[in-house]
Protein backbone atom coordinates (compact mmCIF):
# COMPACT_ATOMS: atom_id res chain seq x y z
CA UNK A 1 0.00 0.00 0.00
CA UNK A 2 1.20 3.10 -1.08
CA UNK A 3 0.58 6.39 0.90
CA UNK A 4 0.58 9.58 -1.08
CA UNK A 5 -0.07 12.90 0.95
CA UNK A 6 -0.42 16.02 -0.92
CA UNK A 7 -0.69 19.86 -0.17
CA UNK A 8 -4.85 20.05 -0.76
CA UNK A 9 -7.30 18.74 -3.06
CA UNK A 10 -5.84 20.46 -6.32
CA UNK A 11 -2.65 18.95 -6.11
CA UNK A 12 -4.62 15.46 -5.17
CA UNK A 13 -6.71 15.78 -8.31
CA UNK A 14 -3.38 16.79 -9.96
CA UNK A 15 -1.31 13.38 -8.80
CA UNK A 16 -4.52 11.13 -9.42
CA UNK A 17 -4.84 12.66 -13.16
CA UNK A 18 -1.05 12.20 -13.73
CA UNK A 19 -0.97 8.70 -12.75
CA UNK A 20 -4.60 7.64 -14.91
CA UNK A 21 -2.99 9.46 -18.02
CA UNK A 22 -0.17 7.50 -18.22
CA UNK A 23 -2.03 4.53 -17.21
CA UNK A 24 -4.07 5.49 -20.44
CA UNK A 25 -1.08 6.10 -22.36
CA UNK A 26 0.74 3.18 -21.44
CA UNK A 27 -2.53 1.04 -22.19
CA UNK A 28 -4.86 2.46 -24.53
CA UNK A 29 -7.05 -0.03 -24.48
CA UNK A 30 -7.36 0.53 -20.64
CA UNK A 31 -10.75 -0.57 -18.48
CA UNK A 32 -10.77 1.38 -16.03
CA UNK A 33 -13.53 1.39 -13.07
CA UNK A 34 -14.89 4.81 -12.88
CA UNK A 35 -16.47 6.46 -9.36
CA UNK A 36 -18.73 9.66 -8.82
CA UNK A 37 -19.33 11.66 -5.63
CA UNK A 38 -17.31 15.22 -5.33
CA UNK A 39 -14.05 13.80 -4.61
CA UNK A 40 -13.17 12.40 -8.10
CA UNK A 41 -14.35 16.10 -10.08
CA UNK A 42 -11.32 17.57 -9.63
CA UNK A 43 -8.94 14.95 -11.61
CA UNK A 44 -12.00 14.48 -14.23
CA UNK A 45 -11.52 17.90 -15.10
CA UNK A 46 -7.63 17.45 -15.12
CA UNK A 47 -7.74 14.34 -17.25
CA UNK A 48 -10.48 16.60 -19.75
CA UNK A 49 -8.06 19.31 -19.99
CA UNK A 50 -5.82 16.67 -20.95
CA UNK A 51 -7.39 15.44 -23.46
CA UNK A 52 -8.14 19.13 -25.01
CA UNK A 53 -4.56 19.38 -25.55
CA UNK A 54 -4.59 16.60 -27.50
CA UNK A 55 -2.40 14.65 -24.90
CA UNK A 56 -4.33 12.02 -24.02
CA UNK A 57 -7.12 9.99 -25.91
CA UNK A 58 -9.74 7.40 -24.64
CA UNK A 59 -10.87 6.39 -28.27
CA UNK A 60 -9.85 2.86 -27.07
CA UNK A 61 -10.65 2.75 -23.29
CA UNK A 62 -13.48 1.24 -21.48
CA UNK A 63 -14.94 2.10 -18.34
CA UNK A 64 -17.56 0.82 -15.23
CA UNK A 65 -18.85 2.95 -12.98
CA UNK A 66 -19.17 1.43 -9.61
CA UNK A 67 -22.78 2.25 -9.11
CA UNK A 68 -25.79 3.80 -9.43
CA UNK A 69 -28.96 4.79 -7.05
CA UNK A 70 -32.04 2.79 -6.74
CA UNK A 71 -35.34 4.33 -8.55
CA UNK A 72 -33.80 6.72 -10.66
CA UNK A 73 -34.44 7.28 -14.40
CA UNK A 74 -30.88 7.61 -15.97
CA UNK A 75 -31.77 11.42 -16.85
CA UNK A 76 -32.79 12.19 -13.23
CA UNK A 77 -30.17 15.13 -12.44
CA UNK A 78 -28.66 13.08 -9.58
CA UNK A 79 -28.25 10.19 -11.26
CA UNK A 80 -24.72 8.66 -11.96
CA UNK A 81 -25.49 8.31 -14.88
CA UNK A 82 -26.39 12.50 -15.20
CA UNK A 83 -23.36 12.79 -13.12
CA UNK A 84 -20.77 10.84 -15.48
CA UNK A 85 -22.06 12.60 -18.25
CA UNK A 86 -21.94 15.97 -17.23
CA UNK A 87 -18.65 15.98 -15.63
CA UNK A 88 -16.80 13.60 -17.65
CA UNK A 89 -17.96 11.71 -20.85
CA UNK A 90 -19.15 14.40 -22.63
CA UNK A 91 -16.42 16.28 -22.76
CA UNK A 92 -14.22 12.88 -24.09
CA UNK A 93 -13.55 10.70 -26.57
CA UNK A 94 -14.68 7.56 -24.64
CA UNK A 95 -16.94 5.84 -27.14
CA UNK A 96 -20.21 5.45 -25.68
CA UNK A 97 -20.62 1.97 -26.69
CA UNK A 98 -17.28 1.12 -24.09
CA UNK A 99 -18.81 3.14 -20.95
CA UNK A 100 -20.97 0.83 -18.21
CA UNK A 101 -23.40 2.54 -15.82
CA UNK A 102 -25.31 0.12 -12.96
CA UNK A 103 -28.89 0.61 -14.66
CA UNK A 104 -30.36 2.19 -11.73
CA UNK A 105 -34.09 1.54 -13.36
CA UNK A 106 -34.01 -2.08 -12.74
CA UNK A 107 -36.86 -3.02 -10.86
CA UNK A 108 -37.10 -6.93 -10.68
CA UNK A 109 -34.50 -10.03 -11.18
CA UNK A 110 -31.98 -7.87 -9.52
CA UNK A 111 -29.49 -10.84 -8.70
CA UNK A 112 -29.55 -11.41 -12.54
CA UNK A 113 -29.03 -8.29 -13.54
CA UNK A 114 -26.05 -8.00 -11.22
CA UNK A 115 -24.41 -11.17 -12.47
CA UNK A 116 -24.49 -9.52 -15.80
CA UNK A 117 -22.83 -6.36 -15.04
CA UNK A 118 -19.84 -8.41 -13.61
CA UNK A 119 -20.04 -10.97 -16.41
CA UNK A 120 -19.60 -7.76 -18.48
CA UNK A 121 -16.61 -6.76 -16.46
CA UNK A 122 -14.94 -10.04 -17.48
CA UNK A 123 -15.73 -9.71 -20.79
CA UNK A 124 -13.81 -6.82 -21.33
CA UNK A 125 -11.01 -8.35 -19.48
CA UNK A 126 -11.46 -6.95 -15.58
CA UNK A 127 -10.75 -3.48 -14.40
CA UNK A 128 -6.99 -2.31 -14.82
CA UNK A 129 -7.30 0.52 -12.93
CA UNK A 130 -9.82 1.42 -10.35
CA UNK A 131 -10.78 4.95 -9.15
CA UNK A 132 -12.44 5.30 -5.96
CA UNK A 133 -14.01 7.63 -3.65
CA UNK A 134 -14.75 6.84 0.38
CA UNK A 135 -18.33 7.71 2.66
CA UNK A 136 -17.51 9.11 6.00
CA UNK A 137 -18.20 5.94 7.14
CA UNK A 138 -15.73 4.28 5.10
CA UNK A 139 -17.54 2.46 2.37
CA UNK A 140 -16.48 2.39 -0.54
CA UNK A 141 -19.02 2.27 -3.75
CA UNK A 142 -22.24 1.90 -1.66
CA UNK A 143 -20.69 -1.01 0.30
CA UNK A 144 -22.04 0.22 3.18
CA UNK A 145 -20.99 -1.32 6.63
CA UNK A 146 -20.70 -4.73 7.63
CA UNK A 147 -20.67 -5.59 3.47
CA UNK A 148 -19.03 -8.55 2.91
CA UNK A 149 -15.32 -8.33 2.30
CA UNK A 150 -16.48 -10.95 -0.65
CA UNK A 151 -19.33 -9.19 -2.22
CA UNK A 152 -20.30 -8.97 -6.02
CA UNK A 153 -22.17 -6.73 -7.68
CA UNK A 154 -25.75 -6.39 -5.89
CA UNK A 155 -28.64 -4.37 -4.65
CA UNK A 156 -27.89 -2.74 -1.41
CA UNK A 157 -29.53 -0.53 1.26
CA UNK A 158 -27.78 2.78 1.70
CA UNK A 159 -26.93 3.93 5.48
CA UNK A 160 -28.88 6.47 7.55
CA UNK A 161 -25.05 8.30 7.49
CA UNK A 162 -24.93 7.80 3.36
CA UNK A 163 -28.59 8.97 2.91
CA UNK A 164 -27.85 12.04 5.20
CA UNK A 165 -24.85 12.91 3.76
CA UNK A 166 -26.65 13.17 -0.25
CA UNK A 167 -30.59 13.90 1.10
CA UNK A 168 -29.81 17.99 0.10
CA UNK A 169 -29.04 16.56 -3.44
CA UNK A 170 -32.84 15.61 -3.59
CA UNK A 171 -35.83 18.06 -3.55
CA UNK A 172 -37.76 15.90 -1.31
CA UNK A 173 -37.16 13.02 1.42
CA UNK A 174 -39.22 11.02 -0.91
CA UNK A 175 -37.13 11.35 -4.01
CA UNK A 176 -34.08 10.18 -2.07
CA UNK A 177 -33.21 6.95 -3.10
CA UNK A 178 -32.75 4.51 -0.18
CA UNK A 179 -30.85 1.43 -1.53
CA UNK A 180 -28.53 0.93 -5.03
CA UNK A 181 -26.83 -1.22 -7.30
CA UNK A 182 -23.12 -1.26 -6.21
CA UNK A 183 -20.19 -3.25 -7.32
CA UNK A 184 -18.87 -5.30 -4.56
CA UNK A 185 -15.36 -5.36 -2.27
CA UNK A 186 -14.77 -8.77 -4.02
CA UNK A 187 -14.89 -7.18 -7.34
CA UNK A 188 -13.09 -3.63 -6.48
CA UNK A 189 -10.23 -6.31 -4.83
CA UNK A 190 -10.37 -8.02 -8.55
CA UNK A 191 -9.30 -4.84 -9.89
CA UNK A 192 -5.40 -4.62 -10.61
CA UNK A 193 -4.43 -1.43 -9.69
CA UNK A 194 -6.75 0.72 -7.27
CA UNK A 195 -6.39 4.71 -6.51
CA UNK A 196 -8.50 6.00 -3.71
CA UNK A 197 -9.02 9.53 -3.41
CA UNK A 198 -9.84 11.19 -0.34
CA UNK A 199 -9.80 15.03 0.65
CA UNK A 200 -10.84 17.44 3.76
CA UNK A 201 -11.36 16.45 7.49
CA UNK A 202 -14.81 14.95 7.05
CA UNK A 203 -12.64 12.01 5.73
CA UNK A 204 -9.93 11.94 8.42
CA UNK A 205 -11.44 8.78 10.63
CA UNK A 206 -12.74 6.81 8.10
CA UNK A 207 -9.13 7.04 5.87
CA UNK A 208 -7.17 6.50 9.35
CA UNK A 209 -9.38 3.41 9.76
CA UNK A 210 -9.07 2.25 6.02
CA UNK A 211 -5.20 2.43 6.04
CA UNK A 212 -4.18 1.75 9.88
CA UNK A 213 -7.59 -0.08 11.29
CA UNK A 214 -8.26 -3.73 12.01
CA UNK A 215 -10.06 -5.26 8.41
CA UNK A 216 -13.51 -5.17 9.44
CA UNK A 217 -16.33 -5.21 7.49
CA UNK A 218 -17.52 -2.42 9.82
CA UNK A 219 -15.02 -0.20 7.58
CA UNK A 220 -15.55 -1.06 4.02
CA UNK A 221 -12.28 0.59 2.56
CA UNK A 222 -10.34 -1.26 5.31
CA UNK A 223 -10.47 -4.56 2.89
CA UNK A 224 -7.83 -2.67 0.57
CA UNK A 225 -5.03 -3.32 2.95
CA UNK A 226 -5.85 -6.93 1.29
CA UNK A 227 -5.07 -5.74 -2.12
CA UNK A 228 -1.31 -5.54 -3.44
CA UNK A 229 -1.64 -2.75 -5.53
CA UNK A 230 -3.64 0.47 -3.72
CA UNK A 231 -2.64 3.68 -3.72
CA UNK A 232 -4.44 6.22 -1.38
CA UNK A 233 -3.51 9.77 -2.42
CA UNK A 234 -4.82 12.42 0.12
CA UNK A 235 -4.15 15.77 1.32
CA UNK A 236 -3.29 16.76 4.45
CA UNK A 237 -6.81 17.32 5.95
CA UNK A 238 -7.60 14.09 5.10
CA UNK A 239 -4.47 12.31 6.34
CA UNK A 240 -4.74 14.50 9.85
CA UNK A 241 -5.69 11.46 11.93
CA UNK A 242 -3.12 8.58 10.49
CA UNK A 243 -0.34 8.12 13.59
CA UNK A 244 2.08 7.08 10.71
CA UNK A 245 2.75 9.78 8.43
CA UNK A 246 5.97 10.10 8.37
CA UNK A 247 7.15 6.92 7.71
CA UNK A 248 4.65 7.05 4.70
CA UNK A 249 6.56 10.14 3.56
CA UNK A 250 10.06 7.54 3.58
CA UNK A 251 8.26 4.82 2.16
CA UNK A 252 7.23 7.39 -1.04
CA UNK A 253 10.43 8.30 -0.96
CA UNK A 254 12.12 4.89 -1.39
CA UNK A 255 9.28 4.15 -3.77
CA UNK A 256 10.81 7.04 -5.99
CA UNK A 257 14.19 5.16 -6.20
CA UNK A 258 13.78 1.63 -5.69
CA UNK A 259 10.29 0.96 -7.88
CA UNK A 260 9.26 4.26 -9.46
CA UNK A 261 6.97 2.38 -11.94
CA UNK A 262 4.72 2.40 -9.15
CA UNK A 263 4.19 5.65 -9.26
CA UNK A 264 3.66 6.43 -12.83
C1 LIG B 1 -21.10 8.12 -2.56
C2 LIG B 1 -20.49 7.28 -3.67
C3 LIG B 1 -19.06 6.89 -3.34
C4 LIG B 1 -18.28 8.13 -2.91
C5 LIG B 1 -18.91 8.74 -1.68
C6 LIG B 1 -18.17 9.95 -1.17
O1 LIG B 1 -21.50 7.32 -1.51
N1 LIG B 1 -21.26 6.10 -3.91
O2 LIG B 1 -18.48 6.27 -4.47
O3 LIG B 1 -16.93 7.77 -2.66
O4 LIG B 1 -20.24 9.12 -2.03
O5 LIG B 1 -18.53 11.06 -1.91
P1 LIG B 1 -17.75 12.45 -1.87
O6 LIG B 1 -16.54 12.25 -2.71
O7 LIG B 1 -18.72 13.42 -2.46
O8 LIG B 1 -17.43 12.73 -0.45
Amino acid sequence: MLVVMKNDYQDVSREAARMVAAAVRSNPEIVLGLATGNTPLGLYNELIALYRTGSLDFSNTTSFNLDEYLGLPHSHPQSYHTFMDQNFFSHVNLPRQNIHIPDGTVTRDYEAYCAGYEASIKAAGGIDLQILGIGRNGHIGFNEPTSSLASRTRLKALSRETIEDARHLFASDSEMPNCAITMGIGTILDSRRILLLASGRSKAAAVAKAIEGPITSSVSASALQMHPDVTFIIDEEAAYSLTQRDYYRHVLEMTKIFTPERLS
